[in-house]
């Protein structure tokens, strides 16, 4: 059995504790979170992560508190000689993503990155059909989400584009290969007075430009009164393919009125449900391999992580100037770090 505790138990620790449930090689050992009193966690409380990284018992932990304190967590945890499953993102600069992941690698651990959109099974589908489109030419995905998250949250959750679009840079990414764009140009606007207030967005549109042409939009919104909309659509020179929404149930049901369809998955909960189970599984197996490389240590390589990273940047700096900014100008010495990295 491997004894995983949990650091951080509000949204993600619960899917991620709901998860560890279902593998039935763990043991979730420990939890620490100190805003939430024992009798209201489900297994023993660690007072705070020094507790929790001095039980000898622990193998792996997984980091889901505020991202602002990823960073810090991480490296304690890999110092302790503890595997990390991280929540996204795992820094936040450059510098603080490469000294995660040389970290890990020096102790031999594992450095898992939650981006679990990467094990969606209409996600995987897409990608095994891009060879059969030809020249990828526009690509197209959105991503609204549902319902609008708490304001404590949003205060620490580094911006939409650290916390939402990571997401949907992560998933071009893991689509197209580890491609940097030429430029990036971002319109961005906060209809919601509180998100304005706190100087973020709650609307994005970001597109992406390659230099063999392809073009990218993502559109982005901290809201949707439908449900959890989530779409990708790849158009190349061979054929078009759409990863559609998941909805509650697959009927249509059809009246004088029009034809009906279940309302969409409430939230990423449940959208991604599957996934986090999934990734979790993969990060477990990994644990428990016995013959394994150095790449194993880690499900997303950290030259992908600090791509993403890099694209957010450029996407949030494109919206303060007003301006397309171009990668290879702005981002010399970041591409230069990330083409050394694996
Ligand atoms: N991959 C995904 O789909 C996904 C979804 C949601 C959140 N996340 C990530 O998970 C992280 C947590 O987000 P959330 O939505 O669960 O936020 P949340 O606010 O619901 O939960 C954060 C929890 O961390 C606790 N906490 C605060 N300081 C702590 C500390 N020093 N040590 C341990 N725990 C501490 C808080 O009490 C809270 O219970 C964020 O980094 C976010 O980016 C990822």
């Amino acid at each position: 059995m491997l004894k995983i505790s949990i650091l951080g138990f509000g949204r993600a620790g619960k899917f991620h504790y709901n998860s560890l449930l279902r593998i039935p090689e763990v043991e979730v050992y420990s939890i620490c979170d100190p805003h939430i009193k024992e009798e209201e966690l489900p297994v023993q409380r660690a007072q705070n992560l020094e507790e929790l990284l001095a039980q000898p018992k622990v193998d792996a932990v997984v980091v889901a508190s505020p991202t602002k304190w990823h960073y810090e967590h991480i490296q304690a945890c890999l110092k302790a000689g503890k595997h990390v499953f991280a929540e996204k993102p795992v820094g936040k600069s450059v510098e603080q993503i490469v000294s995660c992941f040389e970290l890990a690698q020096q102790r031999n651990l594992h450095l898992f990155t939650g981006f679990q959109r990467r094990y969606d099974p209409n996600f995987l589908h897409l990608k095994s059909l891009i060879p059969s489109l030809g020249d990828p030419r526009i690509i197209k995905s959105c991503s609204r989400d549902n319902p609008k998250p708490e304001l404590p949250f949003l205060k620490t959750s580094g911006n939409i584009f650290h916390d939402m679009l990571v997401h949907d840079f992560d998933m071009l990414i893991h689509l197209l290969g580890p491609q940097i764009p030429q430029s990036i140009y971002t319109s961005a606007h906060a209809y919601d007075k509180q998100i304005a207030e706190i100087d973020d967005f709650d609307t994005t549109l970001v597109t992406l430009k390659y230099d063999h042409g392809l073009m990218c939009a993502i559109d982005t919104s901290r809201t949707s009164v439908y449900g959890y909309d989530q779409r990708i659509e790849i158009f190349g020179s061979e054929g078009m393919a759409q990863a559609e929404n998941l909805r509650q149930n697959s009927v249509h049901w059809s009246n004088a009125q029009g034809t009906h369809l279940a309302p969409l998955a409430y939230s990423f909960p449940q959208r991604y449900q599957d996934c986090y189970l999934l990734e979790l599984q993969h990060f477990v197996v990994s644990l428990l391999a016995e013959n394994k490389n150095h790449k194993d240590l880690f499900n997303v390589p950290v030259s992908e992580v600090l791509l993403s990273h890099i694209l957010v940047e450029a996407a949030h700096l494109s919206v303060v100037r007003g301006q397309p900014v171009e990668l290879s100008h702005e981002y010399p010495q970041e591409l230069n770090t990330l083409s050394n990295s694996n």
